[in-house]
């Protein structure tokens, strides 16, 4: 099997997770290497043998299928369109990107060129959440009642000091609800799938010079009735794991950090299911670091398979929309003082 052959774009934190990741994945390759600055690509290149090295996609020469975007999130609509002007697929990592209406322009960049566009959700990997989006969508639970998500994290000021684009609204695009929570506000869109109203509240707690929230609390009501709240912060020392508690009429649910912690469903065996402690742990309490990389390399696979399928990727650009939609409304509603709907 010939490995879809990859360019990285960025040599940062995550761009790290995506070398030890690939080599890992047969069926993928990075064949080169895209930097704003070529020295840094050309050393970095040299360092992991990544081949090929240069300043811009439609630099390179050797001849790849795809790209990974490790760059920041308000800069993934810009390369998701250069590497569709050059007829390459996109993975990209999370967010989609930070406006609704650059995430509309790099699907229906990819759709018109036939490519696929992929991202780098990787909770919906965890083989606990598979099996409760499996029951979630048999009805198992019956009638749902509420979730309430928890992700209190900790970064410190020199977290938002390590690079200018942190904590900025145009690139960051937010704070901890569109950068370290958007993982577990994708686990629940794609668990119950979008509420029709948001209320929120956000604030600037404990660190300065950001342009975007360290602290916010969400309240979501879906149309059926159920109800759910969410916080998301990098302001809770020491950083805590994720927390999801799902209440329903046949009983409740706990996970913490993607593994079912507690099981209390009435006539509903627990999901046997190998532990993810590898794909999770840590899971961004305390730092940006992704030093597991198994969730990437689920992804990664997933999305080697897809380009070779002509599929849709397990996270395609609509499904990370969705996500990027409630965020969105989140913040609407946090500006606004009041609960807004949730429009499409
Ligand atoms: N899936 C996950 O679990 C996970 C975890 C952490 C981060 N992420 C995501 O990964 C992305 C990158 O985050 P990171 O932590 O790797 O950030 P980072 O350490 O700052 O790396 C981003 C890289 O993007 C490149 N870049 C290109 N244009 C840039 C610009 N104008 N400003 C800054 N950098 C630019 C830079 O490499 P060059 O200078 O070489 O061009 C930079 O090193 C973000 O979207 C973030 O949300 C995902």
């Amino acid at each position: 099997m010939q490995p879809v052959r990859f360019v990285l774009v960025g040599t940062g934190n995550i761009a790290g997770t995506y070398v030890n990741a690939t080599a890992k994945v047969a069926g993928a390759k990075i064949v080169g290497v895209v930097s704003r600055d070529t020295g840094r690509a050309a050393a970095y290149a040299a360092e992991h043998s990544l081949g090929e090295s240069g300043g811009s996609l439609d630099t390179i020469e050797t001849d790849y299928d795809a790209v990974m975007l490790a760059t920041p999130n308000g800069l993934h609509c810009r390369d998701t369109l250069a590497a569709a002007a050059l007829g390459k697929h996109v993975l990209t990592e999370k967010p989609l990107d930070v406006t609704i209406a650059k995430m509309d322009e790099m699907i229906a960049a990819c759709r018109k060129a036939n490519l696929r566009l992929g991202v780098a959700f990787q909770r919906r990997m965890s083989p606990a959440n598979i099996a409760m989006k499996k029951l979630l969508d048999n009805g198992a639970l019956g009638k749902l009642y509420c979730a309430d998500l928890s992700v209190k994290f900790l970064r410190g000021q020199d977290y938002y000091d390590s690079a200018p684009w942190r904590g900025t609204l145009e690139v960051d695009g937010g704070g901890p609800f569109i950068q370290q929570a958007s993982h577990n506000v994708d686990t629940l869109t794609w668990f119950f799938g979008l509420p029709a109203r948001v209320q929120a509240a956000t604030g600037v707690l404990a660190h300065t010079g950001i342009e975007v929230e360290d602290h916010g609390a969400a309240i979501l009501t879906w149309a059926g009735g159920m109800i759910g709240t969410i916080v998301a912060s990098t302001v809770t020392a020491p950083g805590y794991p994720v927390r999801l508690e799902i209440h329903a009429e046949r009983g409740s649910v706990l996970t913490v950090n993607d593994e079912i912690v507690a099981w209390d469903v009435e006539g509903v065996q627990r999901p046997e299911v190998e532990s993810a402690e590898t794909i999770h742990s840590g899971a961004g309490a305390g730092g940006v670091a992704v030093t597991d990389t198994s969730g990437h390399e689920a992804i990664i696979e997933d999305f080697c398979s897809a380009v070779r399928e002509g599929r849709d990727p397990a996270v395609s650009g609509e499904e990370a929309r969705r996500t990027g939609l409630l965020i969105e409304t989140i913040y609407r509603a946090a500006k606004a003082h009041r609960e807004v709907e949730l429009s499409t």
